[in-house]
C-alpha cells in the first residue's frame, strides 16, 4: 500500500518503520523540518529500541521517504495516517490544535488528488472527535461526502515506548472504529500480518477504549503502588503480595468485576476497604486513591437517585416500583446493600416505594435475616411485595435492580408503558416492547 503518515514522533517514526518493514511504501509528513531532514537521511528522529536500523533499512530501499508538504504526501497515497500530538492544554481537556491543522490540511490536499483517500486517527482522542470534528473538516475542505471517495477511520494506537516495535507486531488487538457496515477491508489486509484480534466498533467506542485502557492503566499503578506502601509499612513484602495476588487470574486479574453498572455493596466490599483505610492511616500513609472508593461508590448511588427523580419530574409523580433489595441477587445478605441506600435515598425524598425481592421475603418467612430487618430497616420490609405485579401495579416507573430469572416473565408480563431504568443490563428487558427503557450507562 502506498501510505503517508502525518505526525513523525514516538507514533508516527515507529509506524513508518514498521510499516515500511511489512513492505509498504511510507511516506512521513511533519511540521518539524529537522525530523523531515533526519528521517530522509535514513536517521530514526527518536530513541527507540530496534526502530533505527529498521528506519536506515527501508530508506535505503526507497521504501520510505519523510516531506513537509502535505499535498504531495497526499497525491502520493491511498491513505493517511494521523499521529500528531495530542497534548493536554490547561484546563487539563486534550488539545486539538494539531489535529485540526492536520485535518485540514489533508482535506485541502485530497480536494486536488482524483482517486479515494482514506484518513486513520491514530493519535488519542475523546469521543466523538470522528463525527463531530474530523470527518466535518475533512469532507468541508476537500468538497466530499463522507463514504464517497472519502473514508475515516479510527485506529487508536496501544504501543508503549521503549518496547514499541515488539508492541506493533504483537498488539494486544486492533481496534478499528467505522461507520455501521465499513468492513475496514483495506485495514484488516493491512494489519493481517501482525495478527492479533480485529475488532470493529463505532467511532465513539474506539475511541473511548484508547482512553479507558490508559485510564485503568493508571488507576492500577495507583493502586500497587498505594496499596503496597500500606503493607509495607506493615512490614509485608508488597511485591511478594503482588506477584501472589496477580496469581489469580479468576477474579483479580480477568474481566470480573470490569462491567459499568450499580455501586457495589455487601459484608465484604465496603467492610474490608474500610479497615485497609485504618491500615493505611496506622501506617502513615495517606491513602489518596483507596480514601475515594467508598465516596465513589455513594456517587453512583446519588447519580442513579437523580436519574430515577429526572423520571419522577417527568411523570409528575413519585410512585416507584423497586426490583431488587438484596446487595445482589440470589442472596438475602442486606448488609450495605446499595438498593437499601438507594430506597432509603427515595423514602427520605417522599417516594412511594414497592420493593420485591423474592430471597429477602423468603429469609423473612424463615426468620434468617430476620433480626437485621427488624433492626435496621423495618420501615422497609413494609413496603416488600410478594409478586412483581403488585409492585408493578399503579405506577409508572420501574427500577430494576436484579431480579431472579424465575420471576422475571411475571415482571415482563406486567410492565405496560412503564419508564424502567435497568441497574443491571438484562437482555429482557431492553428487548421488552411497550416499555421505555433506560440503560443505567449503555
Ligand atoms: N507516545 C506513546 O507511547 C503513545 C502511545 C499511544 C498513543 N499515543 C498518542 O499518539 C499521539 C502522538 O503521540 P507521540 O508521542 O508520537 O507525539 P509526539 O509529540 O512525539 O509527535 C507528534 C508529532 O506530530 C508533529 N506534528 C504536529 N502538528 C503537525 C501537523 N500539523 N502536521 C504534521 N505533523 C505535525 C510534531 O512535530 C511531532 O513530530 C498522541 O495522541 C498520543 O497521545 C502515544
Amino acid at each position: 500500500m502506498r501510505i503517508s503518515i502525518f505526525g513523525i514522533g514516538y507514533v508516527g517514526a515507529v509506524s513508518c518503520g514498521c510499516l515500511a518493514s511489512l513492505g509498504h511504501t511510507v511516506i512521513g509528513v511533519d511540521v518539524a523540518a529537522d525530523k523531515v531532514a533526519m528521517l530522509n537521511a535514513g536517521q530514526s528522529p527518536i530513541v527507540e529500541a530496534e526502530i533505527d536500523a529498521l528506519i536506515a533499512e527501508a530508506v535505503k530501499a526507497g521504501r520510505l521517504t519523510a516531506t513537509s508538504d502535505v499535498a504531495a504526501a497526499v497525491l502520493a497515497s491511498d491513505i493517511s495516517f494521523i499521529s500528531v500530538g495530542t497534548p493536554s492544554a490547561a484546563d487539563g481537556s486534550v488539545s486539538m490544535v494539531a489535529v485540526d491543522a492536520v485535518a485540514t490540511a489533508i482535506g485541502q490536499a485530497i480536494r486536488g488528488k482524483a482517486g479515494a483517500h482514506s484518513v486513520v486517527m491514530r493519535s488519542t482522542v475523546p469521543p466523538g472527535t470522528a463525527e463531530t470534528r474530523v470527518i466535518p473538516i475533512l469532507e468541508r475542505e476537500s468538497g466530499r461526502t463522507h463514504g464517497d471517495g472519502l473514508f475515516y477511520y479510527s485506529n487508536p494506537e496501544f504501543l508503549r515506548e521503549g518496547s514499541s516495535v515488539r508492541d506493533f507486531h504483537a498488539p494486544p488487538f486492533t481496534l478499528i472504529g467505522a461507520p455501521a457496515g465499513d468492513d475496514a477491508t483495506a485495514l484488516r489486509a493491512l494489519y493481517a500480518p501482525v495478527g492479533g484480534a480485529f475488532q470493529i466498533t463505532s467511532y465513539r467506542t474506539a475511541e473511548s477504549v484508547k482512553y479507558l485502557s490508559n485510564v485503568y492503566h493508571a488507576v492500577k499503578l495507583a493502586f500497587a503502588n498505594e496499596a503496597g506502601a500500606v503493607l509495607a509499612a506493615h512490614g509485608v513484602d508488597a511485591r511478594e503480595a503482588f506477584r501472589l495476588f496477580c496469581e489469580d487470574r479468576v477474579l483479580n486479574i480477568s474481566a470480573a468485576y470490569l462491567r459499568p453498572g450499580f455501586s457495589f455493596g455487601g459484608s465484604c466490599l465496603p467492610k474490608d476497604t474500610r479497615s485497609f483505610l485504618a491500615l493505611a492511616e496506622a501506617g502513615g500513609v495517606a491513602p489518596t486513591l483507596l480514601g475515594q472508593l467508598l465516596p465513589s461508590n455513594q456517587a453512583g448511588i446519588e447519580r442513579t437517585f437523580a436519574t430515577i427523580a429526572g423520571f419522577a419530574a417527568d411523570h409528575g409523580e413519585r410512585r416507584v416500583a423497586l426490583f431488587g433489595l438484596a446487595f445482589k441477587q440470589g442472596t438475602d445478605d442486606l448488609r450495605e446493600s446499595p438498593f437499601v441506600t438507594l430506597a432509603e435515598r427515595m423514602l427520605g425524598r417522599g417516594y412511594d416505594l414497592a420493593i420485591f425481592d423474592r430471597s429477602v421475603q423468603v429469609a423473612r418467612l424463615t426468620g434468617s435475616n430476620r433480626a437485621y430487618i427488624s433492626r435496621e430497616i423495618p420501615h422497609l420490609e413494609r413496603l416488600m411485595v410478594e409478586a412483581p405485579g403488585a409492585a408493578l401495579a399503579g405506577r409508572k416507573i420501574a427500577v430494576v435492580g436484579h431480579i431472579a430469572p424465575a420471576d422475571r416473565p411475571a415482571m415482563l408480563a406486567a410492565l405496560d408503558g412503564h419508564t424502567v431504568l435497568d441497574l443491571t443490563g438484562m437482555a429482557e428487558l431492553r428487548d421488552h416492547p411497550g416499555i421505555h427503557y433506560h440503560g443505567l450507562c449503555w
